[in-house]
């Protein structure tokens, strides 16, 4: 089955208000009226009201970078996933290494996260990925098994129809450092496969599975030549809009 490539922008703590809209000005030039390929932008929360005006008529998708798993409440500096929809934000990126690193997320919230999301009619992006610790260990699949399976406990074969789970490993994030596509290209297989086994094979066909850590212009066209690598989930080349856009341009 064809899956249709997303490439997705995570823009991190990066990027003031006047900014963020001027940068997603050139994504609409870029890919506004695509119909091969979905863009996805995740602004911070600042901007993604105006972001997503800005957006507007066009098909790229916004998507946040992070969402609460309540839905509203005595909940200091979160947001609900209902906010989000009602902002008219499609997406979330849920899991992301930094939230499971540098702010303390484990499997069980993420797992809480993922179903809040769903809820509320906003689709995932469920990250997974490994340390290079984990690697030298030799322990990568089992790594990313177990955050898999916690990640996705309960959810439903229907929920999960359509999802969207990018494969990250953390050596590779803002590193330079990209695993090479037949690495990458392994891991989604091997995740694929994991699918299959805890869904349906119809089911697991039709989830994109992103690689993320390091995707340039440079090697995304190496990537995306993979076939079970769906799309990319950029960090610092989504900052810069020549970069972005030749990413987006995949061939
Ligand atoms: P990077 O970040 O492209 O800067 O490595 C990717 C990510 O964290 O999603």
């Amino acid at each position: 089955m064809s899956r249709r490539p997303l490439i997705a922008g995570n823009w991190k703590m990066h990027l003031t208000l006047s900014k963020a809209i001027e940068l997603a000005q050139t994504v609409v030039t870029t890919c506004g009226k695509c119909t091969d390929r979905d863009i996805m932008i995740a602004p911070p929360f600042t901007s993604l009201a105006a972001v997503v005006a800005t957006v507007r008529g066009s098909s790229i998708h916004v998507a946040a970078q992070n969402v609460s798993w309540e839905k509203e409440g005595a909940f200091t500096g979160e947001i609900s996933p209902i906010m989000l929809n009602d902002l008219g934000v499609s997406m979330a990126i849920i899991g992301h290494s930094e939230r499971r690193q540098l702010f303390g997320e484990d499997n069980d919230m993420i797992n809480r996260k993922l179903h809040a999301a769903l809820g509320a009619g906003i689709t995932p992006i469920f990250c997974i990925g490994e340390t290079l610790d984990d690697r030298e260990a030799g322990g990568t699949l089992s790594v990313l098994e177990t955050q898999l399976r916690k990640g996705l406990e309960h959810v439903t074969p229907k929920q999960l129809t359509g999802a969207v789970l990018a494969y990250e490993p953390v050596w590779a994030i803002g590193t330079g450092k990209t695993a090479s596509k037949e690495q990458a290209q392994e891991i989604h297989g091997f995740l694929r496969g994991l699918l299959t086994g805890m869904y349906e094979k119809n089911i697991a066909e039709t989830v994109r599975i992103l690689y993320g850590g390091s995707v340039k212009p440079e090697n995304i066209d190496d990537l995306m030549a993979q076939p079970d690598i769906d799309g990319a989930l950029v960090g610092g080349a989504a900052l810069n809009a020549e970069s972005f856009e030749r990413i987006i341009r995949f061939r």
